[in-house]
């Protein structure tokens, strides 16, 4: 009898299990990294999963960019890449553990998605105070704080070879678009959240053109401002001076990379160039934070989606209505979160799945509909080891039942 019934548990248990092959992914933990943006981080920390490589070359320098790389891909069978760096704070490690654990995530829910196919790259732009605090060494480039996110020339090592971030970026799609590399790259997604997203905003506006732009794309997720297009600004503030100069229009100010291009084809060159190009705006629809305080930015809104739905509403407003490589995506119930913005139902589609999922008509997708994804978990948060099919079902709801 007892032994029956131990054996039928036996058979149940094994037929669940046999059901349910597939784990949920273990999210990993960001590591802890002394230091901080104001006085310096004091390492690059290895990451599980990740090569850290600290002389990746960029092309008119012997200085050195440092990048986190996906570890151990056969090259020749990569599809995708993506490119995302931390934002202000400069914890750049954390983004590619965020988006690392996204794709493992995805791919533990789908068996047809191979995660050797993508190559997550996070390229660690420095100011001055992480070389001296220990997170760069001495050949590396650095910026200041917060110039390397406007497309600025480095500080050093040596400012004079007059490298922009933008021409950081450059070298990446070069990289990845290299065909005795990566014969099957189909994809280039810059993925930016925050200053990140201001960052890829305006590269994708000055860029200049290559013939491997139609498959690079930008998601520009909660900026804090915008390179505005138009010389109108949704919340005037005629006290307010050089509203319409870079970072925040087109008036003048361009950074180095770009002037020449700007004197040549000018304003409106610049505009259309930006127009034709694949921009995915994500906005967390509870950012209500103020983000940039500069009266430049508050002409524009007064919080994250303020300007980014005036921004939306200036694309549409222009002559030829919304750009049809543009798409929009409202991230419901996200405040300024990198990891529940990427991880969100639609950014998971876009980064991993398909990136432009414009209609036929080719009026851009405005989504609205997203599992919330921001309540339970907490971004660093970790471990479910439920498996799916039906034990998987029957832990899930013993667990939520734990965790309300
Ligand atoms: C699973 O991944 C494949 C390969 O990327 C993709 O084509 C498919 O749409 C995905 N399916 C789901 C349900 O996400
Ligand atoms: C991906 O590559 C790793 C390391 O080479 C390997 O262990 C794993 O089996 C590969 N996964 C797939 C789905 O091919
Ligand atoms: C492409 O990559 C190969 C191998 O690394 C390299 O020899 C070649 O110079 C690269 N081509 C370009 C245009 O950068
Ligand atoms: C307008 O700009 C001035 C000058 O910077 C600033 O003091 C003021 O706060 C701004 N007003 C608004 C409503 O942002
Ligand atoms: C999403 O979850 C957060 C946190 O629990 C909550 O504040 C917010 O209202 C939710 N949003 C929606 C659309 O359910
Ligand atoms: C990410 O999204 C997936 C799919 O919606 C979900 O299962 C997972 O819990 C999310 N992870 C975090 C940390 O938000």
């Amino acid at each position: 009898m007892a032994i029956a019934t131990r054996f039928s548990l036996f058979l149940f248990l094994t037929f669940l299990f046999t059901l349910s092959p597939v784990s949920a992914w273990d999210w990993i933990q960001n590591p802890a990294v002394n230091g901080g943006q104001d006085d310096g981080w004091q390492s690059l920390p290895e990451l599980p999963g990740a090569q850290l490589i600290t002389d990746w070359p960029v092309p008119g320098t012997s200085s050195v960019m440092p990048v986190y790389q996906s570890a151990g891909l056969d090259t020749s069978r990569v599809t995708r890449a993506i490119i995302v760096p931390g934002a202000k704070a400069r914890d750049h490690w954390s983004y590619w553990v965020t988006m690392q654990n996204i794709k493992m995530d995805f791919a533990s829910t789908n068996s047809s998605f191979d995660p050797n196919t993508t190559s997550i790259l996070t390229p660690c732009f420095l100011a001055e105070q992480d070389i001296e605090a220990g997170a760069g060494k001495p050949d590396q480039l650095y910026w200041g704080k917060t110039s390397w996110f406007g497309g600025y020339y480095t500080k050093g090592p040596n400012a004079d070879d007059k490298i922009s971030s933008f021409d950081v970026l450059d070298s990446l799609v070069d990289y990845y678009t290299n065909e005795t590399m990566y014969p099957n790259m189909q994809t280039v997604i810059f993925a930016g959240h925050s200053a990140a997203a201001q960052f890829f905003q305006r590269y994708a506006a000055v860029r200049q053109p290559t013939k491997n732009d139609d498959r690079v794309n930008y998601i520009i997720a909660n900026p804090g401002s915008y390179l505005w297009l138009v010389q109108d600004r949704p919340a005037q503030n005629s006290s307010c001076p050089d509203v319409d100069e870079y970072k925040y229009g087109l008036n003048n100010g361009l950074p180095g990379y770009s002037t020449g291009d700007y004197s040549r084809i000018g304003r409106d060159g610049i505009v259309s160039r930006y127009l034709g190009r694949n921009v995915h705006y994500a906005l967390g629809t509870n950012d209500n934070g103020p983000g940039d305080t500069q009266c430049q930015a508050l002409t524009q809104g007064s919080t994250h989606l303020e300007r980014g739905n005036n921004f939306i509403a200036m694309l549409k407003a222009l002559p030829d209505g919304m750009p049809s490589q543009h798409t929009v995506d409202m991230i419901e119930g996200v405040s300024h979160q990198n990891d529940q913005m990427f991880n969100s139902t639609q950014l998971r589609q876009r980064l991993f799945k398909d990136v432009s999922t414009t209609t036929s008509a080719g009026t851009p997708q405005t989504t609205q509909n997203n599992a919330n994804t921001s309540s339970k978990n907490n971004g660093a948060l970790s471990s479910k080891l439920i498996s799916s099919g039906s034990l998987g079902i029957a832990m899930t709801l013993v667990l939520g039942g734990l965790s309300l």
